[in-house]
Order: C-alpha cells, then sequence, then structure tokens
C-alpha cells in the first residue's frame, strides 16, 4: 500500500520564538525532504506564524498542538483553528496531556475534531490508556470510548483525512525505561484499525495512517516502524534535538524504501 511514513515531533511547552526558529534552521540544513515521508513538527502556538514564513514545505510542514473548538467568539485566551487554517496542515488533538492537565473530555475532543475538519486542518487524533486503566485491563475499552466518541459525525468521506496516534500514557515522557513493547504497540494498534474497519470499512481501515509515541528516540524508532500496523511516530522529547530527529527522520526513509 502506498502510504507516506508520518513523523511528527511535538514540541510541548519548550523553546522560545529565537530557539525554534534556530531548530527549524538546522533542521532545514539536514533534511533533504524525501517524496515518501512527510515531516511534521508542532511547535508551541507562539511560533507558528513566524515558522510558517521560514518553513520549506518540501522539507517540513506546521501541526498545531490543540486549538479551541469554536471558530470565534468571546473566549478569551484561547486561539481557533479557523484562526490556523492558513499556517498549519496538522494539528494534535486529545494529547494525554490536554486530557490530564486541562480538563479534557470526550466531548471536547469530538468537537475538536470536528473543528479542525471544518477548517481544512488534519486531525492527528491522540489516545491511549493511562497505566491505572491498563493495569486495570481497561485498555480496549479506554480505546474503544476515546475513539468513538472522537470519530463521532465524521462522515466517510472526511474520514480519509483523519490520522490516529496511540500514545500509551505510561509510555510517555519516561526517562527511566519504561517503554511500550513493540508488540504492545502493535497490538493496540491493530485494534485501533479493527475498530476503524467495523466503523468506516476495511478500505478506509487499512488507508489510514495510524502513529506510535510514547519516548521514541533515534535508538528504538526502527523497532516501532517496522511493525506493520505503524505508518509513522510522534516523538516527544528527541524531536527538540536537531540530530536524533534527523537521525529518526532517516531512518524513516530508509524503512520506507526497504518496504517497497
Ligand atoms: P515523549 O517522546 O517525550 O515521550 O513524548 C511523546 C509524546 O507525548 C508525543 O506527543
Amino acid at each position: 500500500m502506498d502510504k507516506k511514513l508520518l513523523i511528527v515531533g511535538n514540541w510541548k511547552m519548550h523553546l522560545n520564538v529565537h530557539q525554534s526558529s534556530l531548530l527549524v534552521h538546522r533542521l532545514q540544513e539536514r533534511l533533504s525532504g524525501h517524496r515518501s515521508l512527510e515531516v511534521v513538527i508542532a511547535p508551541s502556538m507562539l511560533t507558528l506564524q513566524p515558522l510558517s514564513q521560514q518553513i520549506d514545505r518540501r522539507r517540513l510542514k506546521l501541526c498545531a498542538q490543540d486549538a479551541y473548538f469554536k471558530d470565534d467568539g468571546p473566549y478569551t485566551g484561547e486561539v481557533s483553528f479557523a484562526m490556523l487554517g492558513d499556517l498549519v496542515q496538522y494539528a494534535l488533538i486529545g494529547h494525554s496531556a490536554r486530557r490530564l492537565y486541562f480538563g479534557e473530555d470526550l466531548d471536547t475532543v469530538r468537537d475538536k475534531v470536528q473543528a479542525a475538519i471544518r477548517n481544512n486542518i488534519t486531525p492527528i487524533i491522540c489516545i491511549g490508556e493511562t497505566k491505572q486503566e491498563r493495569d486495570a485491563g481497561e485498555t480496549k475499552q479506554v480505546l474503544h470510548d476515546q475513539l468513538t466518541t472522537a470519530l463521532m459525525n465524521i462522515t466517510s468521506k472526511e474520514i480519509e483525512r483523519i490520522v490516529i496516534a496511540y500514545e500509551p500514557v505510561w509510555a510517555i515522557s519516561t526517562f527511566d525505561g519504561i517503554l511500550a513493547k513493540p508488540s504492545d504497540a502493535q497490538k493496540a494498534l491493530r485494534y485501533i484499525r479493527s475498530q476503524v474497519e467495523d466503523l468506516y470499512g476495511k478500505r478506509v481501515a487499512e488507508a489510514m495512517r495510524l502513529l506510535y509515541g510514547g519516548s521514541v528516540d533515534n535508538h528504538d524508532v526502527r523497532s516501532y516502524l517496522e511493525l506493520p500496523e505503524v505508518d509513522g511516530v510522534l516523538v516527544g522529547a528527541a524531536s527538540l534535538n536537531y540530530q536524533k530527529f534527523v537521525a529518526i527522520v532517516n531512518q524513516a526513509h530508509q524503512i520506507q524504501t526497504e518496504r517497497k
């Protein structure tokens, strides 16, 4: 199947305008723009505008980390998907940090997915279970609930633009070696694809790009990208280091070449 691998760097709440520009400069010097891959960065909201003028779109695309689901109105402090439409091609929606620290519930995630679609931004919907849910044997139920609510009201045409990222919350930002085994990732992603198939059919499920995220770095990226269900990775900490991120992109390119 001819799917482009998608490599996304989530910079989270790191790097000011100057630092972000420097990192983009360093990435662009080293990324050659492979046609079989899409390389996307999700910097802070503050830097999206200046970076949109700096990036070479053949090498890099921009992604928002979040936005508000109303298009405009008296929502002090918020930025809407409508405002981001000219700047970004992708938006993360429902990242576990949003769910955990900002109380984002299933309905809010659903509304944001619809707002992104309405404004021509491709949603990267992040789903995943916490350690507690995993220990209680609730992983499938959690994935099912997060997925089906997020996709509520999404038509069979709109679904073609959606990307799903499986990010087990217990494997995010771990610097102490708690990683999801590739087999864990494969199992969860296969389940997610089967759910999409139940809702939209086999063709859509097979065509959908599914990402894995959770402490992925240049040392372990290959073990995830080699999994048949994985169409890309969502990278946090390692994407802040240009050498690591470029090494991840280069390995993805190599794997894509081997797949053909
Ligand atoms: P880390 O790679 O830092 O664990 O972050 C993963 C993540 O949350 C990406 O969205």
